[in-house]
């Protein structure tokens, strides 16, 4: 029996393509699909406004899995509105500032945070330069108005929707590297 080592530090860092064996390579050339780049450049993903104050930067659009990526740019302080999720959201805070009312942390460039279905909160930023947020996001948001009443749902047909939209509106091409 062989004896199995813990890793403590990468294998190796040779700076060069390294060949590793793969049974299915066939398959995976036939039937695999490839991964993703995007950049940070208007022609990759324009920034879309969502709003006179915020705009979003999409960045993945997953129709199988009902998944939508992107960067939520808040301008300055501002609020959008309570959103209650039905799947789960992957965020990460890159500039400036945010919190929810809901809770008390705030979410500084580094912060990670975590949210679940059936949660309902309310965004805010405090700082004069406002925030971006970089949102992995998975299944439904639903947004309701400052009395409680339910407007829509967005998922990934309402992002996807909404960077379409705008691609044609501007006439600019729609980038294929964003359908995963
Ligand atoms: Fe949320």
């Amino acid at each position: 029996m062989s004896e199995l080592k813990k890793m403590t530090a990468p294998p190796s860092t040779a700076k060069r393509i390294v060949e590793v064996p793969e049974m299915f390579q066939a398959l995976i050339d036939a039937r695999g699909t490839k991964g993703r780049f995007v950049g940070p450049d208007e022609v990759d993903s324009p920034w879309v406004p969502f709003g006179d104050n915020a705009a979003i930067k999409h960045l993945a659009f997953d129709v199988r899995n009902n998944i939508y990526s992107n960067i939520l740019w808040m301008k300055g302080p501002s609020v959008i509105g309570t959103h209650k999720h039905r799947g789960t959201v992957v965020m990460m805070c890159l500039e400036g500032s945010a919190r929810y009312l809901e809770y008390g942390w705030v979410a500084t460039p580094g912060s990670f945070i975590y949210e679940v279905p059936g949660e309902a909160h309310t965004l805010v930023t405090d700082h004069p330069e406002g925030t971006k947020l970089f949102g992995w996001m998975q299944g439904a948001n639903e947004f309701y108005d400052e009395n409680g009443q339910f407007v829509m749902t967005a998922d990934v047909w309402w992002f996807m929707d909404h960077y379409e939209s705008y691609c044609k509106a501007n006439n600019l091409p729609i980038n294929p590297q964003l359908y995963i």
